[in-house]
């Protein structure tokens, strides 16, 4: 800490800001790329937040390289589209030892050679991009799209924690990057867990979820889900003679290379390396579906050149996805905390890829109508994409007498009450919210979870004896444990009740999206919580308004303003907020720094052209923190027209109308 406090002096030059920036970013560098933390999180967050500090004083010195400018603002309200340089080129799959032999032998009878090196590595299953840096910062990413063009999501790039927004070491002035971002599986469970409980269709796979989290609008919402990357390949620039070498060189610009690489010679030393990472796919934290085989040479790569949209120096190897045969022993329905019936198949419990499966979810009614899944059906079970295990399809040739078809309950099975389809909804529900005890289970486990509260050591199995036993009915319960009756809970000891009461201890100081998150509002999911916390900042406010008011906000439908006030108006849930607010919880908002009377307050700014110092999210952040707003085109009511270069119809529109047009350096001056 010593050392730190020299490194931001009272008053700042711009070579401290610079070197602070420098010193933050060799950080991220080392915690997320390198996996060699130098310093801790708190320690991190004190350098992160002196640099936050400085740029408040000096807003001018904000470039699109600062560590603090990952999450800024999608530029328009949809994705355009760009041409690559050098069109994405893809790959031919093989599935079998004959195809990666057939493969080798083109490449060496074109090439007119008996050995040639290649390389090997993991395939990554995830979103093709690639980046563009210039002067080692990062300027440009756009997916793959056809390859011949794909769509610029750069904002929602930046936001990839272990991506470097700054190149290390000895980079090339332009330097394009290609590899693949994936949401690591942990996350996609999470994310999945969540929609399931929302009623709302999961994801298939992992791969799906990173798709549509680069496509979300809202940079600030693709943050929170996050995504990792990837990179495999040098766009031009890099000649270093090998593909092997060039992995090397990608990871000493501070990229991320992930998994294990290796220079072949033969057949057999592939084939080894395959089945090496084949056999550590399933514990990997992240989906691969095969290896790429390339020949190392790069010199080779361009003489055995292209052949339509594949390159012919390089394969896929597909794994065959993870199957494995079962019986259904039987159909139960899990109760979810918004009241959804889920049927489970109840497998025969079986050994499948480094865990033995022993249920399958079946997700709803009309899905096992579709796969005509019947209880005591001889089932194929697989684990893909997907890391929760489904059931592929039914082998009707083993089908028995035994097996009959099964239909959704009509009664809740743990509350008896008669349950309900909403028209639009595949989704059948037991509509007994407040008395069905399994709901509640499932809202007390879910108000703990990561993806509420994030109480630290009250998982699902503590929560459940915590609410056998009777200490725990109602969320506010929580606040109110105490030492003698964690006691009386299997594995807990002295160490174990203090981590616990500390962990709730510390919970209360809570994020206001979290906080709504956690009571479980229906059809409010993280990202809307999220738009709610930020616009209206306090639970008083919350508490309070109309469905009209909240439908005047983004993203806000008529179905979740309903639920919004109904939610707040239900005497129960005042009650049990206002007990919670009595027991210390303190929801928050983080405050965005105001900057009050500045002359922006109230004034329309419209944005023109490209900015020499600023981003425009960042431009457009200045002014918003002063009270201004921006607005996509020039009218009458417009106050500024802020200039950069190459502006065009914007400038014009605004001389024609009579708007004041600002300069950058006019506008650096105001702020
Ligand atoms: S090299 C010109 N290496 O697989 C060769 N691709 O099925 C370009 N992929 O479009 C690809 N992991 O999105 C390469 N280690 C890896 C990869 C990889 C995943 C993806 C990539 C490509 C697709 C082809």
């Amino acid at each position: 800490m010593e050392h730190m406090a020299s490194v931001v002096p009272l008053m700042y030059k711009k070579s401290d800001y610079l070197k602070l920036c420098d010193e933050i970013w060799e950080h991220n560098w080392r915690y997320y790329v390198a996996n060699d933390p130098g310093i801790s999180d708190y320690e991190f967050d004190f350098l992160l937040k002196n640099l936050q500090d400085i740029e408040r004083q000096h807003p001018e010195w904000v470039f699109p390289g600062s560590p603090t400018q990952r999450v800024g603002e999608q530029a328009s309200g949809a994705f355009v589209t760009q041409r690559h340089a050098v069109p994405m080129l893809s790959l031919a799959n093989s599935y079998s030892q004959e195809e990666i032999i057939q493969f080798m032998a083109r490449v060496e009878k074109q090439l007119g050679r008996k050995v040639v090196c290649y390389e090997i590595e993991p395939k990554f299953d995830g979103i093709a991009i690639s980046i563009r840096y210039e002067q080692g910062y990062l300027v440009r990413a756009v997916t793959r799209g056809d390859g011949e063009e794909g769509e610029v999501v750069t904002a929602n790039v930046r936001t990839i924690a272990s991506l470097p927004l700054k190149l290390r070491g000895d980079f090339p002035d332009v330097f394009e990057v290609r590899g693949e971002v994936f949401m690591p599986k942990a996350v996609f469970h999470e994310l999945n867990q969540l929609y399931q409980e929302e009623g709302r269709a999961p994801f298939a796979n992992p791969r799906n979820a990173a798709g549509g989290s680069l496509k979300l609008l809202d940079p600030k919402q693709v943050a929170r889900r996050k995504l990792a990357v990837t990179c495999y390949h040098a766009v031009e620039g890099l000649q270093l003679g090998s593909q092997y070498k060039m992995l090397q060189k990608i990871k000493e610009f501070g990229l991320p290379v992930i998994g294990d690489a290796a220079q072949c010679k033969t057949f057999d030393e592939l084939w080894d390396f395959a089945q090496k990472i084949g056999q550590q796919r399933d514990q990997l934290p992240y989906e691969i579906d095969g290896v790429v085989i390339k020949v190392d040479d790069q010199h080779q790569q361009q003489e055995l050149g292209v052949t339509g949209k594949n390159v012919r120096w390089a394969i896929a190897y597909k794994y065959a996805p993870m199957q494995v045969e079962t019986i259904i022993s039987e159909i139960t329905v899990q109760v979810g905390r918004t009241g959804v019936l889920t049927p489970v198949a109840e497998l025969k419990p079986v050994f499948l890829a480094g865990s033995t499966i022993a249920r399958a979810t079946l997700h709803n009614e009309e899905e096992l109508m579709r796969k005509d899944i019947r209880v005591h059906d001889h089932v194929l079970i697989e684990k893909g994409g997907d890391v929760i295990p489904k059931v592929v399809k039914v082998l009707l040739d083993k089908r028995t007498p035994a097996s009959h078809p099964w239909h959704m309950p009509t009664h809740c099975p743990v509350c008896d009450t008669p349950v309900q389809r909403l028209p639009d909804e595949v989704a059948v529900r037991c509509p007994n919210h407040t008395g069905c005890p399994a709901q509640s289970l499932r809202r007390l486990i879910h108000f703990a979870s990561k993806g509420g509260m994030d109480i630290e050591h009250l998982g699902e199995k503590v929560v459940t004896q915590l609410v056998e036993k009777g200490f725990i009915r109602t969320f506010s319960d929580f606040f109110r444990l105490n030492e003698e009756q964690l006691e009386q809970l299997k594995h807990f000891k002295e160490k174990s009740i203090h981590n616990l009461l500390h962990a709730i201890h510390e919970s209360k100081h809570v994020p206001l999206d979290r906080f709504m998150m956690a009571l479980g509002i229906p059809h409010i999911g993280a990202e809307t919580a999220y738009v709610l916390a930020q616009s209206i900042g306090s639970l008083d406010k919350l508490r309070i308004m109309t469905e009209e008011q909240f439908m005047e906000l983004s993203g806000i439908g008529p179905k979740m303003a309903e639920s919004l006030v109904t939610f707040f108006a239900t005497p129960e849930h005042l009650a049990e907020i206002n007990q919670m607010l009595d027991l210390g919880v303190k929801p928050y908002v983080e405050e965005k720094q105001m900057i009050a009377h500045h002359a922006f307050e109230g004034k329309i700014f419209v944005l023109t052209g490209t900015l020499e110092h600023y981003g425009r999210d960042q431009a457009s952040s200045l002014i918003k923190e002063r009270g201004g707003k921006v607005s996509g085109s020039v009218s009458k009511q417009t106050d500024y027209v802020l200039v950069g270069k190459d502006a065009g119809s914007k400038h014009d529109k605004a001389l024609q109308l009579g708007v004041r047009v600002l300069s950058e350096k006019e506008f650096v001056d105001m702020l």
